[in-house]
């Protein structure tokens, strides 16, 4: 298979079986060599972008909807459009190649995967993913962000179709971040953010493995606002923390890096998942006690209460929409409810294992003020033994409970909400 016929099947999988690309790619471009597996994942991230924009499209251009035998075809037109939107590949390429994946079809096909590509090339040239990204964006999803964030609803938007930065964590305890950019290639730049001192941009987007000590652990890939987890969790050295959705375990990495004397749980309910945590751990030489269980029960808990504990909760992820853009096409708004009921019951249960005096950092990636502020201000109102503390440093937006990063806003940081709770002493 070519990297536009690995593109068709990525796009096929996340639509119509509802997986994440990275997954998809990791199956269907594993035979590929670098470069193609890149194109492929270029083109795959593209089309899943502007999966809506090209349903409006071919509704209008398309006679009929292909039937259930034809629905190769849906996907190998969109990827053509995708590549053609703006003359973002080059067009001869683009519509040869990608016509010729109809082939073996019907003697029909190629001339209609044709014929449409042509058209839009002649006629449209872009799908307008510029001018309008509320589009691009499935109905529910447009009307809860511009409910929730009336003025900011048009950037958040815009923000969620960009191409992602690369942001890497120093790990400021093995090497000095002036130490670490003196080391990078040439052509490579390392740009700091303003709020936080280890949160580095790398540009251009390089394979991370080619970062100056990447093997070792003097540098990992993070994002800069879940880089702000660590610090707001307030730790002291010998505290007993519990991660408790710790899997794939950058949040759990950073907290023992930054405090090595913590001793800390990291919980997950997924075992796979949590086994990366295992091997982050074991390559920076830290140790936790890496546990599979649910954290809204106790079957997994030794009955010794923590003094911190972090709550990065399963959540929409539409504050990382431009990282898995196939967000867009396979989450529902039932699924967000259900986001909504999980998190609240892993408060409620998580609440229980934290001593008096200690504090519960409240995370997600998610914009939606019902996974956050809403959701922390029922949790406040039903718990008389808690309150909400300060977070200390200058984290996003203040909202009525807890702080917004906006995804694109601060520093170029993805979406991503942060609580800080206090357990009154008894
Ligand atoms: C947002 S991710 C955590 C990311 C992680 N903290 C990090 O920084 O790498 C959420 C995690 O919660 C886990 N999870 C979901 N429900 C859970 C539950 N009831 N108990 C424990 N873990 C759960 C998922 O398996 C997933 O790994």
């Amino acid at each position: 298979m070519n990297a536009r016929a690995v593109a068709v099947e990525v796009v096929r999988s996340v639509v119509d079986e509802g997986r994440h690309i990275d997954a998809a790619l990791s199956d269907h471009a594993a035979s590929l060599d670098p470069s193609a597996r890149s194109f492929a994942a270029a083109i795959s991230f593209a089309t899943i972008r502007r999966w809506w924009l090209i349903e409006a499209y071919l509704e209008r251009h398309l006679k009929r909807p292909f039937n259930k035998k034809g629905r190769y075809l849906h996907f190998v037109i969109a990827i053509g459009l995708a590549q053609l939107d703006q003359g973002r590949t080059a067009s001869h390429a683009a519509v040869n190649e990608t016509v010729s994946l109809a082939s073996g079809q019907w003697k029909w096909a190629r001339g209609l995967v044709n014929a449409v590509l042509r058209g839009f090339q002649r006629k449209d040239t872009a799908l307008g993913l510029e001018d309008s990204p509320e589009r691009a964006h499935p109905d529910w999803l447009a009307a809860m962000i511009k409910a929730d964030w009336p003025s900011q609803a048009n950037s958040i938007m815009a923000a969620n179709m960009c191409e992602p930065p690369l942001w890497i964590r120093i790990n400021e305890s093995s090497v000095a971040v002036e130490q670490w950019r003196s080391k990078l290639a040439a052509g490579v730049s390392a740009t700091p953010s303003e709020a936080l001192s280890c949160a580095l941009r790398i540009e251009p987007a390089i394979d991370v493995s080619q970062l100056p000590g990447f093997d070792v652990g003097d540098c990992s890939v993070q994002d800069g606002a879940a880089q702000w987890a660590a610090t707001l969790l307030q730790c002291e050295p010998g505290m007993r923390v519990l991660d408790a959705c710790a899997a794939p375990g950058g949040k759990t990495l950073h907290l023992l890096q930054q405090t090595p004397s913590l001793d800390v749980v990291a919980l997950d309910r997924d075992g796979g998942r949590l086994e990366r945590v295992s091997e982050n751990l074991r390559r920076a030489s830290l140790t936790a006690k890496c546990i599979t269980g649910d954290a809204t029960e106790t079957k997994w808990w030794d009955n010794k209460p923590f003094d911190r504990i972090l709550l990065d909760a399963p959540c929409t992820a539409t504050g990382v929409i431009r990282r898995h853009p196939e967000i867009l096409v396979n989450r529902s708004r039932r699924q967000v409810e259900e986001a909504v009921a999980q998190q609240s019951q892993l408060l409620d249960q998580l609440w229980t294992l934290l001593k008096p005096g200690g504090q519960l950092l409240y995370a997600t990636c998610s914009v939606l003020k019902c996974e956050n502020e809403h959701q922390i201000a029922s949790f406040l109102g039903r718990t008389p033994s808690a309150h909400e503390r300060p977070l200390p440093g200058n984290v996003g937006l203040p909202t009525t409970y807890g702080h917004q990063i906006l995804p694109g806003n601060v520093n170029g940081f993805d979406g991503f909400y942060y609580a800080l709770l206090g357990k009154k002493d008894d």
